[in-house]
């Protein structure tokens, strides 16, 4: 009997060793990284090298996250909101004891490349390295010559305040091997040279996917699912599907995603939200040819079935034609001047509402955020001085919102979900981003 037993528990200890030795190994080899031991590049022009870093960081836009509100640019500070606390983002001057002054390009390269601070810590994605490990080893090389001829300032960097257990950073192995694939961006020979340089910035420096792709709950993005659309749940925002999708982008002219991106205006739409701040701090500073190409591989991306299931609002036909005949009398008052009778809108001035994805997409977060809360677009060299729409959250009631916003997703040949005065109360409290 004591044998026996001494075998079991024997058996078991030798099982639970092997485990332990196949989930080392697993995180240990998905945390590998191949290209870790790229060389640094060999610069011919410091002066060009500084330009171009400059420019880099603008599409990288990190000085958006790197400053903190009323703070001195890229010293850090700013909170990044995820849906397990806050980050906050390094000081990145060259300040020898709070900054990267004693860092090389090498540790700058392992932390863009790899998500690795100078001793080593995992750093959180928060930081956006699953897109920025797509950058080149020259493009971060010219990005840390840049940010090293800043001003140096002395300030703290401060610790994350995440819920437990996401404060260990030991966890980030394990989410790393699910979630995060290094290596650089790998041309496509088949494609043109305006797609490749659209795919290298889109996929990388401007980490567009950090947004535009639905997550899982510990955060994580299928790869199968990037640019698919998704709710942002730390900001409360649904970013839209950049990919092919019929609704979406598919319907847009090349020259009219040139158009959002740089001046953050088309004639039908106008950027609001954290789109609008994309475009205010980083976006408009990029490039036309580099904007163009990103419009060129977005547009050829192909549809992907993994966007928002469209959601099912269970109500009568005469329940729903009800909520939107009282809707169209609160259209008739409150939003008519602006937006048109026929929600066709005035071009480039104010949005139009029929035919337009920002009304009719399966969440509706965006629509009714706006008619609460107003909404300013990007303020750019294209549009200095937006059009604002004004916040109706104190003049209407939940019950009115969610009838003005089920009419404008379902007048003019639009087609969509209709909203509960609940759906509406979730934003009322979130101003702002
Ligand atoms: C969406 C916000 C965001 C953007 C955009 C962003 N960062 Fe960061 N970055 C962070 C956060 C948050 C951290 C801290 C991560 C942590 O503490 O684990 C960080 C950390 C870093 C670190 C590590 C510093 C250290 O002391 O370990 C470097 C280097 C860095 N970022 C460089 C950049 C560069 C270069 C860009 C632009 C190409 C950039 N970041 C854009 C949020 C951002
Ligand atoms: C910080 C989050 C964030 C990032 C980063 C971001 N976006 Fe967006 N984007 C949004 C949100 C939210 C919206 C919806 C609001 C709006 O339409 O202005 C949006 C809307 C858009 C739209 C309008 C799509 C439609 O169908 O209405 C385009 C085009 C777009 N983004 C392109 C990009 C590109 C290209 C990048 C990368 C260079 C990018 N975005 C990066 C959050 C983001
Ligand atoms: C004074 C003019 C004005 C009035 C009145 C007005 N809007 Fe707007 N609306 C705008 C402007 C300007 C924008 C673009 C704001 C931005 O980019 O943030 C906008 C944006 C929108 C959007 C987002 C469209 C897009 O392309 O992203 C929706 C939805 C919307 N309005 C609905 C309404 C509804 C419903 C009402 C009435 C309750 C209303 N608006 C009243 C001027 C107005």
């Amino acid at each position: 009997m004591k044998g026996a037993l001494r075998k079991t528990l024997l058996g078991g200890l030798l099982f639970m060793l092997l485990c332990s030795i196949l989930i080392v190994s697993w995180l240990v080899l998905a945390n590998r990284n191949p290209d870790l031991d790229q060389p640094a590049t060999v610069v011919i022009d410091v002066r060009q090298q500084l330009a171009q870093g400059a420019y880099l960081a603008r599409i990288g836009n990190c000085m958006s996250c790197h400053t903190a509100r009323g703070g001195a640019s890229y010293a850090g500070g700013r909170a990044v909101p995820t849906p397990f606390g806050n980050v906050y983002a390094s000081n990145l001057t060259p300040d020898k004891d709070t900054g990267l002054g004693h860092w090389s390009s090498d540790d700058f390269w392992r932390a863009m490349h790899d998500g690795k601070s100078r001793d080593g810590r995992l750093l959180y994605p928060a930081f956006p390295y699953p897109n920025y490990t797509r950058v080149s080893r020259a493009d971060s090389d010219a990005i840390f010559a840049y940010l090293q001829t800043l001003p140096a300032v002395k300030q703290e960097n401060r610790a994350p305040e995440l819920r437990a257990p996401y404060d260990n950073r030991l966890l980030l192995y394990a989410w790393r091997a699910l979630y995060f694939r290094a290596g650089t961006f790998v041309a496509d020979d088949t494609q043109s040279f305006a797609w490749n340089r659209g795919a290298y910035l889109t996929q990388g420096l401007g980490h567009c996917s950090a947004c535009h792709s639905p997550r899982d709950r510990w955060g994580g993005i299928d790869g199968k699912a990037e640019l698919a659309g998704g709710m942002i749940s730390s900001l409360n925002w649904y970013a839209p599907p950049l990919n092919g999708s019929a609704n979406s982008l598919g319907k847009w002219h090349d020259t009219e995603i040139v158009a959002f991106l740089k001046a953050g205006l088309t004639a039908e739409r106008s950027a609001t939200g954290p789109m609008a701040e994309v475009i205010a701090t980083s976006l408009q500073y990029v490039s036309h040819d580099d904007v163009q190409a990103m419009a060129t591989y977005l547009s050829a991306l192909p549809p992907s079935d993994k966007g928002p299931v469209p959601i099912d609002d269970n109500l009568r036909r005469e329940e729903k034609q009800a909520i939107i005949a009282s809707g169209a009398r609160l259209y008739e008052q409150h939003c008519v001047n602006c937006h048109q009778a026929a929600g066709q809108g005035v071009a480039s001035v104010y949005p139009a509402l029929a035919g337009s994805y920002a009304v009719t997409a399966a969440i509706a977060a965006n629509p009714i955020r706006l008619v609460l809360h107003g909404g300013f677009g990007a303020s750019t060299t294209g549009n200095p001085r937006p059009y604002g729409m004004p916040p109706f959250g104190h003049v209407m009631t939940d019950n009115e919102i969610a009838a003005v916003v089920t009419y404008i997703r379902n007048a003019w040949g639009n087609q969509a979900s209709a909203v509960s005065a609940r759906d509406v109360n979730q934003y009322r409290s979130q101003e702002g981003l």
